[in-house]
């Protein structure tokens, strides 16, 4: 069942290309530059009357949701307000027909998420789900269900869940900004052209797959991590120390990399690895002097950057590359780097990968 790997997660690691591609087929038409949703039951019109996205999610799908509100910002202009599911429902909600209501969630019974779902479904939002169990009581009770293709996953921790949210709602985010005549097809030609490429840049992380392992086992018995990130990159930092934490048991904070200096600066000292997410991007000057900031304190640095860097070469401790790609899509190879990382700590120090303690797969109690 396994397929030749050590546990599920691995596995599911690996399977990221291909649930990728089988999450955007049939969504997107490189001759035309443009996307579709066949099965969008939120017909056209209901999709230029809204005026604001409410996402909500839990977990690794709420950091999924963190990095859908700079897409939708960006492509179709819209306000974006990303919500903890068990935070959600417990405010004076602003929620009326004008707003479009997100649930993500990987196994669709998500407690506290389809509660949330039904408090704004009465407050009369239109409701749709990012999901990727057909059936499940999240997509049973949406309007319009973006199913991802990822197949069943079976570890604990997300991993392929994850990498198919983003890119599903990278795709709902064009399709937005299309509907709403905000992005051309020019545009969106070239970001489908980028798109198109992500099963092979993923597949040249996982190639770097024994230069992580050799990570991990310098690093795995660390007490504590940091993760920085900023912009895209810092959901994926948030992500990363999520990981490490829930399967490897390793205390890890992610931070915004420019944050750093109001308050965990303190942390940094010759004993604490700083995991820094720090691809070409708008914001890359700003995190590499934020890398600096932390090297002054000797902390240890792993960079993940685009190959042929040359800017951090010098300062940084270790490097991990990843291919060039566009800034909203470097989450992909980033959050493959941390997957893997924190994969190969909880299987080094003889942890039960799959099966992490204390946690459940689908969480049904709020
Ligand atoms: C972390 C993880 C959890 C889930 C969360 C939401 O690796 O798996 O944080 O992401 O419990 O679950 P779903 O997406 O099923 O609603």
């Amino acid at each position: 069942e396994k397929a030749g790997y050590n546990h599920f997660m691995q596995k599911e690691i690996y399977e990221q290309p291909r649930a990728i591609i089988d999450t955007i087929r049939g969504n997107y038409s490189l001759e035309n530059s443009s996307v579709s949703f066949p099965d969008f039951n939120i017909i056209k019109d209901a999709v230029k009357d809204l005026n604001r996205i409410v996402i909500v999610a839990c977990g690794t799908s709420w950091h999924a949701g963190l990095i859908a509100k700079f897409y939708i910002e960006k492509f179709a202009k819209m306000p974006v307000e990303v919500d903890i599911a068990s935070e959600f429902r417990y405010r004076s909600l602003v929620i009326d027909e004008k707003t479009l209501f997100v649930a993500i969630t990987q196994s669709g019974e998500t407690a506290d998420t389809l509660s949330a779902l039904r408090v704004a479904k009465k407050m009369g939002a239109k409701i749709m789900s990012v999901c990727n169990v057909v059936g499940s009581s999240i997509s049973r009770e949406s309007d319009s269900v973006i199913y991802t293709h990822a197949g069943p996953e079976i570890g604990v921790a997300s991993t392929k869940a994850f990498t198919t949210q983003v890119i599903s709602l990278f795709m709902f985010a064009m399709f937005l900004g299309q509907e709403r005549k905000i992005l051309s097809r020019d545009e969106c030609g070239r970001y489908l052209a980028e798109v198109v490429r992500l099963p092979e840049v993923i597949e040249n992380v996982l190639s770097k797959d024994d230069l992580i392992l050799s990570l991990a086992k310098q690093f795995k018995d660390a007490s504590d991590f940091l993760y920085l990130g900023r912009n895209v990159n810092f959901p994926v930092a948030l992500e990363g120390a999520l990981k490490l934490k829930e399967i490897s048991y390793i205390h890890a904070e992610g931070y915004a990399a420019g944050e750093m200096k109001h308050g965990p600066i303190a942390l940094i000292d010759k004993t604490l690895p700083v995991f820094v997410l720090c691809p070409k991007s708008s914001v890359y000057e700003k995190v590499a002097s934020n890398v600096e900031e932390v090297k002054t304190r000797d902390g240890i640095v792993i960079a993940v950057v685009t190959e042929g860097d040359e800017g951090l070469k010098d300062i940084c401790d270790y490097m991990i590359e990843i291919p060039d790609i566009i800034e909203e899509l470097s989450v992909f190879p980033t959050v493959v780097a941390t997957q893997l990382f924190s994969y190969h700590c909880a299987h080094l120090l003889g942890l039960d990968v799959d099966q992490p303690r204390n946690l459940a797969k689908s969480v049904t109690v709020e």
